[in-house]
This record gives structure tokens, sequence and C-alpha cells, in this order.
């Protein structure tokens, strides 16, 4: 009986003791229930904001190329991949030891067209398809993808040019065109060619550009600028800079701004647009330098037809102003960008 009676009055002390709880806690959440809700409603707004920030944030969604497993056409497939491997491997087929035709350098495209030409500022093809043809000052006329192929065929590989309807140009072109199919027509694909680079407001300095190359450069390409082939002499390791197997003077990488671009965001070897290890400086002396060392000559003399079309850095004569020769190969350059415009507005 007491037992009982000592139970009961356990569990009332128990429910008593839960009532007091609460008591004491109900005041803190009736008060504290504003805060609580604001609590979480601000938490929602930060979120917001977050994905309101990445929207505005500049996102730049550069060019990517076209997936080639994605071909569903295997015959189109295997040509497009043959394709890509005459861009990689270029020396392998067209070299001094090539295996269908000894008509270049040495050289690949991938040397100055990196990643197969699809890395972001790497003098990617992403613009090709969707702007090709195109007019283009160099040669004052409509150029097709062909005529742009064997034009670094015969300036950058110092080449002979190939047949149009070769089996190796039509897989080149299938391969560009495919990997920029997803640029709309007329369009210039974000992060493609070459990225901009600002002038020095003095002139390159190969002297300087020296100093630099042997410091960042030479344990590559070597003191002589000549590279180093594979074990089996069929492609370089380390392309030439220079010397009788590099690109011609009537090259695009010949004009000091097309060196300085593509070494800036490239090179040394590893470097990219948003890992550079180069000064602007550093890049505009060793174009400088590279650019003043022998290599083979190409007669252009048909190039710009319309000579106060002639880039800044074109350094050959005859010129529509009265800037020097050398003034038009090391600069400064800025001077002369603004006679010209002057020159063109009249
Ligand atoms: C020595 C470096 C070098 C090599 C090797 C080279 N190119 Fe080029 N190529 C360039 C440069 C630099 C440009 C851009 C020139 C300019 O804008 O004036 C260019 C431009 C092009 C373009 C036009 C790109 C555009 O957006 O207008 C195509 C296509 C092209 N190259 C194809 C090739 C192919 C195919 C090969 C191999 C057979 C090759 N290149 C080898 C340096 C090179
Ligand atoms: C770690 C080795 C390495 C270093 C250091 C290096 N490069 Fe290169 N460079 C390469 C390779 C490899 C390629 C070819 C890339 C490919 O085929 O994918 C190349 C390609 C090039 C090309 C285009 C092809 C040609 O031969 O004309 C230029 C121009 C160039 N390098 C300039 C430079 C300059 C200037 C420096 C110094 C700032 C430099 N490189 C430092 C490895 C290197």
């Amino acid at each position: 009986m007491q037992k009982e009676l000592l139970d009961i009055i356990n569990r009332l002390l128990n429910i008593i003791l839960f009532l007091v709880a609460i008591l004491i806690v109900l005041p803190f959440l009736i008060v504290y229930r504003v805060e609580i809700n604001q609590f979480f409603k601000s938490k929602e707004k930060v979120e917001m904001n977050v994905t309101d920030v990445v929207s505005i944030m500049p996102t730049e969604t550069y060019w990517t190329a076209a997936d080639i497993n994605s071909i569903k056409d295997e015959v189109l497939k295997s040509q497009v991949l043959y394709g890509k491997d005459l861009i990689t491997h270029t020396s392998k087929y067209f070299g001094p030891k090539g295996s269908v035709m000894k008509i270049s350098n040495g050289m690949n495209c991938q040397n100055c067209h990196l990643d197969a030409g699809t890395k972001t500022f790497g003098n990617n093809y992403g613009s090709v398809a969707s702007l090709y043809p195109k007019f283009r000052p160099r040669s004052g006329s409509v150029e097709n993808i062909y005529k742009r192929v064997n034009d670094c065929i015969e300036r950058s590989l110092n080449g002979k040019a190939l047949d149009t309807l070769g089996k190796e140009m039509q897989a080149i072109k299938a391969y560009i065109t495919f990997i920029g199919s997803n640029v709309k027509k007329g369009e210039k694909a974000k992060g493609s060619g070459l990225k901009e680079l600002a002038y020095l407001n003095r002139a390159a300095s190969p002297i300087q550009g020296k100093a630099i190359y042997v410091i960042k450069c030479q344990s590559c390409h070597q003191a002589n600028g000549e590279g180093t082939l594979n074990l089996t002499g069929t492609e370089y390791t380390y392309p030439p800079l220079w010397g009788n197997n590099s690109y011609n003077d009537g090259a695009g990488l010949y004009r000091v701004s097309n060196f300085a671009k593509y070494v800036k965001y490239n090179m040394p070897f590893g470097a990219s647009y948003d890992h550079t290890q180069l000064t602007d400086e550093e890049s505009w002396d060793l174009a400088a330098y590279i650019n003043a060392q022998p290599r083979p000559h190409k007669n252009t003399p048909k190039d710009w037809p319309d000579i106060s079309k002639k880039p800044v850095d074109h350094p050959f004569g005859p010129f529509a102003d009265t800037f020097s020769i050398t003034q038009h190969k090391f600069g400064p350059f800025q001077p002369i960008a603004d006679a010209q415009k002057k020159a063109n507005s009249k």
C-alpha cells in the first residue's frame, strides 16, 4: 500500500517537474520565436544572394571543343580522328621522316595550336568553322579553311602546300570543322585564338629577351634554339624556335605581337591564360630576341596588297607610314597604331 502511494507521488512529482520546465521555457519560445523565424529567413536570403553573386560574377565560359565521341557516323568519326592525329603528330606524316610525304620542317601543328587546337587562348581553332571562309587582309582575298591550313604549312611548317582534295587535307578540315561545330556561324568563340596583350611603351629588347631566354626557355628549347628531337627522330620533343627547321619569316609567329601573345599565356610549357609565368615585358622581349635569330626566308611579295592594312608589327616594307623597319619590327608600336588610326579615319 505504502509502496503504491510512493509510486503515485513520484509520478506526480515528475509531471509537475515537466510542467514547471515547460513554464520556464515557454516565455523564451514566445519572445524568441520572431527572431528564430528571422534567423531562418535571413539564412535563406544569404543563400539567395550567393546564387545572385554567382550569376553576376564573370563566369566567362570559354569555348571547349565539341566531343568527338559523340559522332555517330563511324566513317566521319575515323576521318575526324585521323585529322586530329595529323594535327598532333604532323611530323610523323609530313616531316623529314614523314610516312605520307616529306614536305615540312618537322614541326607539329600542335606545337603552336596547343592540345590539338583546343586550349583556351592556346591559339585554338574555336572560331575557324564559324568564321571561314573569311576575308584576310594578308592575302587581300576571301580564304577558305584549305587556304588557311596551307598557309600555315607553307609558313609555320616552312613546307609545301597540300592537295586540297587529298585524304590528309580533307581529314584536317573535317577535324577543325567538327571541333568548332558548336559555335554559331558568324560568331567568334570566347577564348579562341590568342589573347590580347598591351603594347609596351618602349621598343621590345632582344638583349633583355636573351637574358630571360637563358633562364626560362633554354632548358627545353636549347641554347641554339633548335629544340630536341625524340629518340627516333620522327618528332620534336621540344620544337625549334629558330634555325633551319623553325617557322619561316612569313609565318604568323614571326610578328612579335603574335609571338608575345602566344608565350605570355602558354610558355614555359604548362603556363595558361589564368596561370601565366611571364610578365608582359618578358613576353615582348623574348619575342624580340627569338625573332631576331636566323630562320628560313620566304618571299611573300603578294602579302598585304593594301599596304595601309599592314599590321603595325609587319616588318617588311613598303609601308604606308614613315616609321623605320626597326620600329615596325620591335616597336614601340603605339605611335604606329595611332598614326594608322589617324590615316584611316581621313
Ligand atoms: C610555328 C607555329 C605554328 C604552326 C606549327 C602552325 N601554325 Fe597555324 N597558326 C599559327 C599562328 C601564329 C596563327 C595565327 C596567325 C595570325 O592570326 O596572324 C595560326 C593560324 C592558323 C589557322 C587560322 C586560325 C583562325 O582562327 O583564323 C589555322 C586554321 C591554322 N593555323 C592551322 C594550322 C595547321 C593545320 C597547322 C599544321 C599543318 C598549323 N596551323 C601549324 C602558328 C602556327
Ligand atoms: C618545360 C619545357 C619548356 C620550356 C621551359 C619552354 N617551352 Fe616552349 N614549348 C615546349 C613544348 C613541349 C612545346 C610544344 C608544345 C606541344 O607540342 O604541345 C613548346 C612550344 C613553344 C613554341 C611554339 C612552337 C615553336 O617551336 O615555335 C614557342 C614559340 C615556345 N615554345 C616558346 C617558348 C619560350 C619563349 C619559352 C621561355 C619563356 C619556352 N617556350 C619555354 C616546352 C617548353
